[in-house]
């Protein structure tokens, strides 16, 4: 027998007003504002003000939280210590889980819950870029970065960090609409580790901690990433058809494709990350890798009826940015802890603890043997 409903699939886990997923009539909002709307006009800090603060900012609020945030960019000595210890071939993800951890441990929440969340969700969202970054950078070629990067804007602030120049408009434009659309999408499985993590009044850190786990998986966060591994040694459309083929016959998942709530309609997310793709591709004068990720998409979509979704097309989007492919993931949660965050605060102002039950299919009742008499 056992549990009918595996992976909670289709089942309705708890209230939010944060954002809509596949919602009928609305599609994918945050706060009832469209995606495609926010990619396209907003900045990355003004929807992560939206989805913690419950509100677009006008000129002045966003101006007072782009200076607050710039301001929390730094990390403590002991936290660089830590960072500098890791190990250069640790996967980026680890590293910034570690990095959120420490932090929580040498600037822990305060008792004051209320208040101090703000400051906790900004100063995350504020010190990660440089958090990962620096430790980045430091095993790369031993430098030592400073995370004053020169850039007010969160999109520039990982480029220039990441490379040490000012970032191309172009580049610094495609950065910003995908952590805007990484920002927020409901209860994905992070963002319910987070949640389930902070119904038990456990800390700030804890509750993200828990979360980039959780993202960190390829059947999550981490399918952009394998996603483009899995693409890179192809030469072309050809080629690609032939692996794909390969891939589906073995029974093997391809990343970048299929979603839980995106079965019947496409993702949204996805369509505008290919757009930007094809600009990108278009710039460089290189339309290759575009066109090898288009015949998988149509591949995909002919042979098994699957959507892309916002990694597929959202790694090549990174690609053609030039960030290393073993940052994709972590780039994600740079933005996903905004959502993170607005669900933390969310979940304690109306806190239950999350304990589901499970459906036993283990053995009847037994007599305990002593150790001597077993077999
Ligand atoms: N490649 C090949 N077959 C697939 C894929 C895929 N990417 N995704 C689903 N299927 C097949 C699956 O094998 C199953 O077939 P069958 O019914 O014959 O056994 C059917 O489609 C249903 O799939 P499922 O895995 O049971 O569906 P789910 O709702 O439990 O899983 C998913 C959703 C995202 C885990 C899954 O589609 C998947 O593993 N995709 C690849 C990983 C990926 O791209 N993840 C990113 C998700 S979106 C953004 C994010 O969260 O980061």
């Amino acid at each position: 027998m056992g549990c009918e409903v595996k992976g909670l699939e289709g089942v309705i886990a708890g209230d939010t007003a944060i954002s809509t997923v596949g919602k009928k009539d609305m599609g994918l909002t945050y706060r009832g504002y469209s995606v495609e709307d926010l990619s396209e006009h907003a900045s990355f800090e003004e929807v992560a003000y939206l989805l913690i603060h419950d509100k677009l900012p006008n000129h002045r609020e966003l101006e007072e939280y782009r200076t607050a945030l710039v301001n929390m960019r730094g990390v403590p000595d002991r936290l660089k210590v830590v960072l500098e210890s890791l190990p250069p071939a640790s996967h980026p993800m680890d590293v910034l889980r570690t990095g959120c951890s420490a932090l929580g441990a040498i600037e822990p929440e305060t008792a004051e819950r209320e208040q101090d969340q703000y400051r906790v969700a900004d100063r995350l969202l504020a010190s990660f870029p440089y958090m990962l970054l620096y430790w980045y950078r430091f095993h790369q070629s031993g430098a030592r970065i400073s995370h004053e990067s020169g850039q007010r804007e969160m999109a520039g602030h990982i480029l220039a960090l990441l490379n040490g120049m000012p970032p191309e408009a172009i580049v610094r434009k495609a950065i910003n609409a995908s952590l805007v659309l990484y920002a927020e999408h409901e209860f994905n499985a992070s963002t319910f580790s987070a949640r389930v993590t902070a119904s038990t009044l456990s800390d700030f850190h804890s509750a993200v901690t828990a979360a980039i786990g959780t993202l960190s998986g390829p059947l999550h966060g981490g399918a952009n990433e394998q996603a483009m591994k899995m693409i890179t040694p192809l030469r072309s459309p050809d080629e690609a058809e032939k692996e794909i083929l390969r891939m589906l016959a073995a029974k093997k998942k391809v990343m970048g494709f299929g979603h839980r709530v995106y079965k019947k309609q496409p993702d949204p997310r996805s369509s505008i990350m290919k757009e930007w793709a094809r600009r990108l591709s278009a710039e460089a004068g290189d339309m290759g890798l575009f066109l090898i990720f288009e015949r998988i998409e149509e591949v995909m979509f002919r042979e098994k009826k699957l959507f892309a979704n916002v990694d597929f097309y959202g790694a090549l989007t990174y690609h053609l940015c030039g960030i290393p492919t073993e940052l994709f993931t972590p780039v994600f949660a740079l933005a996903r802890v905004s959502g993170w965050a607005a669900h933390i605060i969310e979940q304690r102002a109306d806190n239950k603890l999350i304990r589901p039950s499970a459906e036993y299919i283990g053995p009847e009742a037994r007599a305990y043997v002593p150790l001597d008499e077993r077999p």
